[in-house]
């Protein structure tokens, strides 16, 4: 037997940066997100005669290989596992702040659900999805995605269907410090952290709304507040945590002057150093011209994609 799972990538616009309980990753705050349709994981599972775990045709070994592992056995007892090969490729920049943990455990989940014929709920997908990666659960559904701080997590309708976000790869390495790691230091260091907290659930409820109304300059700018104060309580955590570098500034820079030229376009950052550029249908050429203008080629356009579904068994 044999299934593979498709998930798509999700940037959120509301961000989730710390965990109050790090086993079950309840996050301190609501988040929102929209799921991507040309970055995404594709997950096989098939059946090996050992337990074996690639992604992008790497085997992975030690903390790696077992984190996959203690995963499944959301789905499967240890003995079952014993004859499990899980292959995955993500068509998104591993780890470089494109957020390729969050298809990659999503589609993991839904494979594993057919698989192991489990026939879990979406809604159950989503909290065994979070305890691989956090913004897992959002890959589940597809278009903007919610995900309460009490664990719920739904696709919201929006008026602001005509969305492009553009990614610009600035550096696609593996950045040096998890987002696991920054979001717990940020947590228990940054004094600015409580407000981070404070506003991101506030401008959630905003976000929602927004997004419902179809008031895009809302959404643009409350997604690049909710950034900035995720990058703001970083730079003031011990040790700082400092993800943007020059050229970054350079992009946010670069996006804000647009904004003056009556371009709908508006910057957001996650863990690492690549600018996304959320814009729309009708502005998204002449910002990408501009960005080819000022040397940044290196660009991923993306639309709103679907949620997680098998694509093969
Ligand atoms: C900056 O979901 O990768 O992308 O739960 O520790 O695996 P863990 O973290 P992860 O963090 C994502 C953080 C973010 C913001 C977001 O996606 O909301």
């Amino acid at each position: 037997m044999k299934v593979t799972a498709k998930a798509p990538v999700n940037i959120a616009l509301i961000k989730y940066w710390g965990k109050l309980d790090e086993e079950k990753v309840v996050p301190f705050n609501s988040s929102l997100s929209i799921s991507l349709d040309s970055l995404y994981t594709l997950t096989t599972i098939s059946e090996s005669d050992n337990f074996m775990v690639t992604l992008n045709d790497r085997k992975l070994e030690g903390k790696e290989e077992e984190k996959v592992f203690n995963f499944l056995k959301n789905f499967a007892s240890t003995n079952q596992l014993k004859n499990v090969k899980v292959e995955s490729i993500n068509y998104v920049p591993t780890a470089a702040g494109l957020s390729s943990s969050s298809s990659a455990f999503a589609s993991l989940a839904i494979a594993s659900n057919v698989f192991f014929n489990k026939n879990y709920s979406l809604d159950e997908l989503t909290q065994i999805a979070r305890l691989g990666s956090g913004s897992a659960c959002r890959s589940i559904y597809g278009g903007f995605v919610a995900w309460e701080k009490d664990g719920k997590v739904y696709e919201i309708k929006s008026k602001f269907t005509d969305l492009v976000l553009i990614s610009v790869i600035i550096d696609e390495r593996k950045k040096a410090i998890s987002s696991r790691d920054a979001m717990k230091i940020t947590a228990n260091t940054s004094p600015l952290y409580k407000y981070f907290v404070s506003e991101s659930n506030n401008d959630f409820l905003l976000m929602k709304d927004a997004l419902i109304r179809g008031d895009i300059k809302l959404v643009g700018k409350l997604a690049m507040k909710s950034f900035l104060m995720m990058h703001g309580a970083m730079l003031s955590s011990n040790p700082p945590i400092l993800y943007i570098n020059d050229v970054s500034i350079k992009v946010i820079e670069l996006v804000s002057k647009m904004q003056n030229d009556d371009i709908y376009a508006y910057p957001t950052m996650d863990a690492g150093c690549n600018v996304k550029i959320i814009t729309k249908e009708d502005s998204y050429l002449k910002v990408m011209k501009i960005l080819n203008e000022n040397g940044f080629t290196n660009l991923i356009v993306s639309r709103l994609g679907k949620g997680a579904m098998i694509i093969d068994e």
